[in-house]
């Protein structure tokens, strides 16, 4: 009954903010945006993309918005904290009904979040992150997938060219190389019957990994892809204690040797490389390292990472905002003044 009543309210605030009529469904409904869309070559646009932040993962406001951590207002302290992008990490599958229609709610609620990023002068990346479930079972994933951009890009077709499409985060293991690359290949061509020259964002297999960069195969005619990768290593050290990743329990793991960062350098440019061979420009749409290391060799992998990535051209998104590996303490609104100055350096965190 909540259940029920939680989509009523959400397709009701969704058909007054949208004007829903008839009976089409809110995929289907016309979105009105303050700024029309207009091409731009992927380069310029990773250059605007600059320095982001990922958001919203796990949020609870994606079941029930009064429940929601995230509220649109983070949109300007993020903002005017010097971030020119957010990374909207959303897992819609679980939204679906049998057809594989998104509730309205859900998307009321990302209709929400775009707007307000955008109005802030964002630059959102729309990013599909069910990547856990297609890890594990490549049919159903694919069936979802599709379903999901057949519904959002449509809806976003006129969104302002700062709204960037995230095929799928991280597919791995259910989802080989060669399985991906066919998917990537089938979930593109719907995203493009809607948006022909929309920048879209699509990263390698191996939980977009950079060694798997190789394996990645792009429509070489679709001059409209940025290229995406990961950045954990060594993960001994980012993911140390992290419960998910049992392997990695060994507390203690310390960072920043001349080698640690020659290594990483090393690695970046492998990257480097293969974006100049193959003309593509890149976001490293995640790095960060979880809590339980010493902060201080936190703070120093993770401003050296950020100081590769700009040295190369790379836009970059950390993880994440709010829930782990956190810039900022929602329960105390402030930035984790570390980790935020490692990012933004020469700032100190605004005060809230
Ligand atoms: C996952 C998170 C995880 C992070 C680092 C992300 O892609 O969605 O659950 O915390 O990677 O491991």
């Amino acid at each position: 009954m909540k259940a029920i009543s939680a989509v009523l309210r959400g397709a009701a605030l969704a058909g007054i903010l949208f004007g829903v009529t008839g009976c089409q469904t809110l995929s289907e409904q016309h979105v009105t945006w303050r700024e029309g869309f207009t091409p731009i070559d992927p380069v310029q646009q990773t250059a605007a993309m600059k320095r982001g932040v990922n958001v919203l993962s796990e949020d609870p406001g994606w079941k029930d918005p009064v429940r929601s951590r995230f509220k649109p207002a983070h949109f300007k302290i993020i903002h005017d904290a010097g971030f020119n992008t957010v990374r909207i990490v959303m897992t819609p599958f679980a939204s679906m009904d049998d057809h594989g229609t998104i509730s309205p709610f859900w998307i009321a609620h990302l209709d929400t979040m775009v707007k307000a990023a955008l109005d802030q002068g964002l630059t959102v990346v729309i990013d599909e992150h069910d990547y856990e479930l297609c890890g594990k079972d490549a049919v159903t994933c694919r069936t979802k997938l599709l379903a999901f951009w057949s519904q959002i890009a449509p809806r976003y077709k006129d969104a302002p060219n700062r709204v960037v499409f995230e095929l799928l985060n991280e597919p791995h293991e259910a989802l080989s190389d060669e399985g991906w690359n066919a998917l990537l290949k089938e979930t593109l061509a719907i995203v493009r019957a809607s948006n022909p020259t929309r920048n879209v964002i699509i990263g390698p297999g191996h939980w977009n990994g950079l060694e798997d960069l190789p394996q990645l195969v792009l429509p070489a005619d679709d001059r409209h892809i940025i290229v995406t990768f990961h950045y954990y290593h060594p993960m001994e050290f980012t993911h140390q204690g992290a419960p998910w990743v049992p392997q990695y329990k060994q507390l203690g793991v310390r960072w920043g040797s001349d080698a640690d960062i020659a290594l990483l350098n090393k690695e970046f440019d492998i990257v480097k490389a293969w974006s100049e061979a193959q003309k593509r420009p890149i976001f490293l749409g995640e790095f960060g390292a979880y809590e339980t290391g010493a902060t201080a060799d936190r703070a120093r992998w993770t401003n050296a990472v950020v100081r590769a990535a700009e040295a190369r051209g790379f836009a970059w998104a950390y993880w994440q905002f709010d829930k782990d590996f956190i810039v900022y303490d929602i329960d105390k609104s402030a930035w984790v003044g570390p980790i935020f100055s490692a990012l933004i350096p020469n700032d100190a965190p605004p005060a809230q």
